[in-house]
């Protein structure tokens, strides 16, 4: 599904769009773009909105820390958010497939 162009993330940005009626956050790290749950399993915090550095995406609430590459959390250990793959094509970013833990864009969260 397309879900933004390109140019609008760019180099260590993040962005939120909406896939089937859920919120997906996606960033940019070193060129390459990561889509993951944009609902933190904490309390709801939109990490879309958070502060990214480096691989590690910060909660905008609690400061709760997420890679960004597996949606394992490095603070609490334990944690995580589905993420989902994404593709570059034509000057657009695509989500393209189920979460590594089998959640489906659309689908509700599946928490912490
Ligand atoms: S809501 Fe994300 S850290 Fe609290």
């Amino acid at each position: 599904m397309r879900v933004l162009e390109s140019a609008a993330l760019p180099e260590g940005a993040t962005a939120v769009v909406r896939v089937d009626g859920r919120d997906v956050a996606l960033a940019r790290v070193e060129g390459r773009v990561y889509a993951l749950d944009n609902t933190c399993p904490h309390r709801g915090g939109s990490l879309g909105n958070g502060d990214l550095q480096g691989h590690h995406l910060y909660c905008p609430q609690h400061a709760w820390c997420f890679d960004v590459r597996t949606g394992e959390a490095f603070f609490p250990a334990g944690s995580r958010v589905a993420c989902f793959d994404v593709k570059e094509e034509d000057g657009a970013i695509f989500v393209v497939s189920r979460g590594r833990d089998g959640a489906v864009p659309g689908a509700l969260p599946q928490g912490g």
